[in-house]
C-alpha cells in the first residue's frame, strides 16, 4: 500500500488520499455569491485561486442538500440534491470541473444514520399506519405505560434528553414514538430495511457518478441498533450504549454496520481510481480499524489531537498510538486539530489547561482571559507538528488564519441544536462556523454583501486573508509555505523518534531526512545541524522558542 516510488498521473494514483490533506469547507459560511447571507457553491467557484493558494489535495464539503438546517444541514430532506439556498446541480457540476481543473479532488459528506423531518419518505411515514411500509423506513415504536404515554426506552439523544419523540410533534396520530439519535427533527433510518441500504447505495453511486472523489460518512458508528426486545435499557448498561468494546452496543457501533461498509466498499471500488471514504466514529480506539478496514470504508477519523492537552508527553504518545492502530488493516492516519464540531484550536490552546472549557463558553468566554496571541501562535506550532506525520491531514477552514472561536453569539442569533435543544446545557458549535472574514475593509468581511447567517465580530477583520495574503509572517502564509514544502517532502509513511534531553521538545524525521522539532514549554532549545525549511515562528541563532515548530533537512 504504500507509496512504490513510480511516477504515477496524480488522477490515477489509487493511493493519493493516503497522505492527503484535506481542507474542509462548510459552505454556508465559506464565500456568498448572492447577498442572501448564505454561503453557496457559487462562491466556493469564485475562490478556486485561493483554494489552489493553499496547495490542498482535496476539499471536504459539509452538507449542502436540501435541508430546513436545523443541524446545519446534517438534517438532510433530500440526498440527491443541492439545496436552493446554496445552489443548483449545475452549480456543482461548475464546481467539481473548476476543482478538478485546479488539481484538488472532492469529499462530500453522507448522513446515513438519520435524515430531515422533512424528507418525503419520513413525511410518508407520519401519515400512514403503524407497520405500514412507510413507517418501517424508520424505527417507530409504541409507548410505555398505560396509554403508551412515555417513550418505549430511556435511551437519551446527542441533542435532546430522549432518543424517542412523539410522533404527534410532526402531526402523526397514531400514539407512536420514533428514534432519532440526534435532534428530533432528524430521525433516524431503519437500517434493517433492506430499501434503506438499496437508497444510499443509490446516493452513493448518483455523487460518485458526478465525479466526487470520496465520501466523509457521518455518523459512522451509527446505522444498525439493537431493537430486539425486551429492549436493553440505558440505566443498567450506560457503557455500552454507543461505545462498547465488543460491537454489540444498543445505539452504536455494532459489528453488523460492517455488513453495510462492505457492500459500499464493493461499490466503492468499481470505480478508477477507487473512490475513498472517512468514517466519522466516535468509538473506542481498538474499534477504529474496522472502519478504516480496506474491506470496508479504508480510513476512519482520529480526533484525539483535538482533545489532547498541548504537551510533549501527550503528543508523543498519541502519534504512537495512532500509528500502531493504523498499521493493523494497513490503513494510513488522519491528523486534525479542528472541525465544525470543536472549539477553535488556536483558541483552545489560548487557554489555561486548568479552564473548563465548556463552562468558559456557556460564560461567552469571559470566565477565564484568553491569550489569542499564544493560542494561535501554539496552533501554528501543532499545526506543522501534525503536518510532517506520515498519513492524511484534515483541515477546516478559517484555521489557515489563525482564527479564534466566536464566544458571544448573542442567544437569539444561535443555531446550533445542541444549545437549543440540549437543555442549553452547552453553548454549541456556532462559534467555529462563523463566516470567514475575507476582506477587512469590506462590508461583512467581504463573505457576502448582505448579513451573514451568524454575526461576525469587529476583530475579525484582524484575520481577514487581505490582511494577510503576502505577508511572511501570517498564520496564512504559513500555512500555504508549509502546504507546498510538504508537497515537495511527502516519502513513505514512516517515522523515527529523536532523543532530545529535553522534556519539553519533541524530535522525529522521515525517511528522507525531514526532520520536525517543536518546542511545548521549554527554554529556546539548540536546533541541531540542519537546513532549516521553515518554522512556526521567527527562529533566532539558530534556537527553537517555546510553541514553536521547526522543519529543519539533515
Ligand atoms: C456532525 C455534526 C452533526 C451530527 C449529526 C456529526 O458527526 O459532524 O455536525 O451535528 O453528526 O449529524
Amino acid at each position: 500500500m504504500q507509496s512504490t516510488g513510480q511516477p504515477v498521473s496524480r488522477y490515477q494514483d489509487k493511493n493519493w488520499w493516503r497522505q492527503a490533506v484535506v481542507y474542509q469547507i462548510y459552505p454556508r459560511s465559506f464565500v456568498d455569491s448572492n447577498a442572501d447571507g448564505i454561503g453557496d457553491l457559487k462562491g466556493i467557484t469564485s475562490r478556486i485561486d485561493y483554494l489552489k493558494s493553499l496547495n490542498i489535495d482535496a476539499v471536504w464539503l459539509s452538507p449542502f442538500y436540501p435541508s430546513p438546517l436545523v443541524d446545519g444541514g446534517y438534517d438532510v430532506s433530500d440526498y440527491r440534491d443541492v439545496d436552493p439556498k446554496l445552489g443548483t446541480l449545475a452549480d456543482f457540476d461548475e464546481m467539481l470541473a473548476a476543482l478538478h481543473k485546479a488539481g484538488i479532488r472532492i469529499f462530500v459528506d453522507i448522513v446515513p444514520n438519520h435524515c430531515s423531518y422533512l424528507h418525503q419518505w419520513f413525511q410518508d411515514a407520519i401519515t400512514s399506519l403503524p407497520n405500514s411500509l412507510e413507517r418501517n423506513r424508520f424505527i417507530f415504536r409504541n409507548g410505555r405505560g398505560e396509554n403508551g404515554e412515555l417513550p418505549p426506552t430511556d435511551w437519551v439523544s446527542h441533542f435532546a434528553p430522549s432518543a424517542w419523540t412523539h410522533e404527534s410533534t410532526f402531526g402523526g396520530k397514531h400514539n407512536q414514538w420514533f428514534l432519532h439519535y440526534f435532534a428530533p427533527e432528524q430521525p433516524d433510518w431503519n437500517w434493517d430495511n433492506p430499501e434503506i441500504e438499496e437508497d444510499f447505495l443509490k446516493t452513493l453511486k448518483f455523487w460518485a457518478d458526478r465525479g466526487v472523489d470520496g465520501f466523509r460518512i457521518d455518523v459512522a458508528h451509527g446505522l444498525k441498533k439493537d431493537l430486539s426486545e425486551p429492549f436493553r435499557m440505558r440505566n443498567t448498561l450506560e457503557h455500552e450504549v454507543d461505545r462498547p468494546a465488543d460491537g454489540n452496543g444498543i445505539l452504536a457501533d455494532r459489528n453488523e454496520v460492517f455488513d453495510v461498509y462492505r457492500k459500499w466498499r464493493k461499490l466503492f471500488n468499481q470505480y478508477d481510481p477507487p473512490k475513498v471514504a472517512v468514517a466519522e466514529a466516535n468509538v473506542l480506539p481498538e474499534r477504529v480499524p474496522l472502519y478504516a478496514s480496506e474491506e470496508t470504508l479504508g480510513q476512519c477519523f482520529d480526533f484525539r489531537f483535538i482533545f489532547i492537552p498541548f504537551t510533549a508527553r501527550s503528543y508523543k504518545e498519541s502519534v504512537a498510538e495512532a500509528i500502531e492502530l493504523a498499521k493493523v488493516n494497513g490503513s494510513s492516519c488522519t491528523w486534525c486539530l479542528s472541525n465544525h464540531d470543536q472549539i477553535r484550536h488556536a483558541t483552545k490552546l489560548g487557554l489555561d489547561k486548568s479552564v473548563d472549557r465548556k463552562l468558559w463558553m456557556l460564560s461567552d468566554g469571559t470566565s477565564a482571559p484568553l491569550d489569542k496571541e499564544s493560542g494561535t501562535r501554539r496552533a501554528l506550532a501543532a499545526t506543522l507538528f501534525i503536518l510532517a506525520l506520515p498519513g492524511s491531514t484534515y483541515l477546516y477552514q478559517g484555521e489557515e488564519l489563525g482564527l479564534h472561536e466566536v464566544t458571544d453569539i448573542p442567544e437569539s442569533m444561535i443555531q446550533d441544536p445542541q444549545y437549543l435543544k440540549n437543555l442549553k446545557v452547552d453553548k454549541g458549535r456556532d462559534g467555529s462556523r462563523v463566516p470567514l472574514p475575507w476582506n477587512a475593509q469590506a462590508d461583512y468581511f467581504g463573505f457576502s454583501t448582505g448579513a451573514s447567517h451568524l454575526p461576525q465580530p469587529a476583530w475579525f477583520k484582524d484575520y481577514a486573508v487581505n490582511v494577510q495574503s503576502g505577508k511572511a509572517e501570517s498564520a496564512l502564509s504559513t500555512y500555504q509555505r508549509a502546504l507546498q514544502k510538504r508537497k515537495e517532502l511527502i516519502c513513505e509513511e514512516l517515522i523515527t523518534w529523536h532523543e532530545t534531553g529535553n522534556a519539553e521538545v519533541l524530535h522525529f524525521s522521515r525517511p528522507n531526512g525531514w526532520n520536525c522539532l517543536i518546542n511545548f514549554e521549554g527554554s529556546d532549545y539548540l536546533i541541531p545541524q540542519g537546513e532549516i525549511l521553515l518554522s512556526s515562528a521567527p527562529i533566532t541563532d539558530g534556537r527553537l522558542p517555546a510553541g514553536t515548530t521547526v522543519w529543519i533537512k539533515r
